[in-house]
């Protein structure tokens, strides 16, 4: 099968599209006719040799979410049929024409999703509504901050936040993104440039000062003071990237002042069966809101498999809204 192969570490000269085995579907496992998989930035980091697979993924056939047709089941695989539309995660190994994972990884795609679309949805849905409910326990009414609002997880978390009756507040570096973000559930946007800080003072100012209940941090180190800062009493910070580095200085007294709670969170580095229990409420809680067009996947381009190079210089550019599809 053709698949997207890390030939080297380093820059993107070292994606080729190469000819590879194609794997069998044994056990619980499936075989899924890969139609779409999306980029992640983990993918940018394993191709620089900084995000290796973890132990059993496919190791240098990148691509953790894709969207296809079951085509073989292993023997003891119960919960789909040959032809079936589905949508899943992977640790490794999706940007190929066929990628094997547990049944318990996969959901059955609506009608009204296209390819491109469905391929657009996992991660970054999956993600989103295990930050927001799982770990961040968001409750109705609460408001929300999510920064890199333009990304594909954030605007998924502002969709699904604003999908819960939250107030939702965003950021990103670009005011065009957050123009748009606007179609996508967020109510409250902030551009922040080299001082963090202005998020913290706009969440005050728009707030009466109580704060934001709950952040999904997708950005990391350089903002977790206004982070502290903009949290109300009670506050949840959850981490989820580190676009802007991993080590800071934390304020104790702050965390302790406002009793705040700091949780990290990884999809990829999770067992199969911590997988399937957030593949389950994904499936349960978010497939029907996309179904009924409540909340909806951005698919900022589409590159065919030859086209990764370009597709991974887009994201390194920051230059995507939502979603880069590669379409197998
Ligand atoms: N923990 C998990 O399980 C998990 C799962 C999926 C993704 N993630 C993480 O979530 C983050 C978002 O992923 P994604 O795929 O949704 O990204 P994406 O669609 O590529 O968007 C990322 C956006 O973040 C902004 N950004 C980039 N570098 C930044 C920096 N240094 N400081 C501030 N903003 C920056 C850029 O927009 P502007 O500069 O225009 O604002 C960029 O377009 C990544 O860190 C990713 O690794 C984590």
């Amino acid at each position: 099968m053709r698949a997207v192969v890390i030939a080297a570490h380093g820059g993107v000269e070292n994606l080729e599209v190469r000819e590879v085995a194609r794997p069998a579907a044994e056990g619980d496992r499936v075989r899924v006719r890969v139609m779409a998989a999306a980029l992640n930035r983990a993918d940018l980091l394993q191709r620089r040799g900084l995000y290796p697979a973890p132990a059993g993924a496919v190791r240098d056939v990148p691509g953790l979410e894709f969207a296809g047709e079951v085509e073989q089941l292993g023997g003891e695989a119960r919960a789909w049929r040959a032809g079936q539309r589905v949508f899943g995660i992977t640790a490794g190994g999706a940007q190929a024409e066929y990628v094997v994972v547990p049944e318990s990884a996969l959901a059955g795609v609506p009608d009204n999703l296209s390819w491109a679309e469905a391929a657009a949805v996992p991660e970054a849905f999956i993600t989103a509504h295990d930050a927001l409910f799982t770990q961040g326990g968001l409750t109705v009414g609460e408001r929300v901050g999510v920064h890199a609002a333009g990304s594909g997880v954030g605007l998924a978390a502002l969709q699904l936040a604003r999908a819960a009756g939250a107030q939702t507040f965003g950021t990103a570096r670009t005011a065009a993104k957050l123009e748009r973000a606007r179609g996508f559930g967020l109510d409250e946007g902030v551009v922040v440039g080299e001082e963090p800080r202005v998020f913290a003072d706009a969440v005050r100012e728009r707030t009466g000062g109580a704060g934001v209940n709950l952040i999904v941090d997708l950005v990391g180190a350089s903002y977790l003071a206004a982070n502290l800062d903009a949290l109300a009493p009670l506050g949840r910070l959850i981490f989820v990237g580190t676009m802007a580095g991993s080590k800071a200085e934390l304020d104790l007294r702050v965390v302790m002042r406002k009793r705040l709670r700091l949780r990290g969170t990884v999809l990829r580095a999770r067992s199969t069966e911590e997988k399937a229990r957030a593949v389950r409420l994904f499936a349960e809680q978010v497939v029907p809101l996309l179904a009924r067009g409540v909340v909806r996947p951005t698919v900022d381009s589409v590159f065919d498999l030859a086209g990764a190079r370009a597709a991974h210089s887009r994201m390194e550019a920051n230059e995507n809204f939502g979603k880069i599809v590669l379409k197998v």
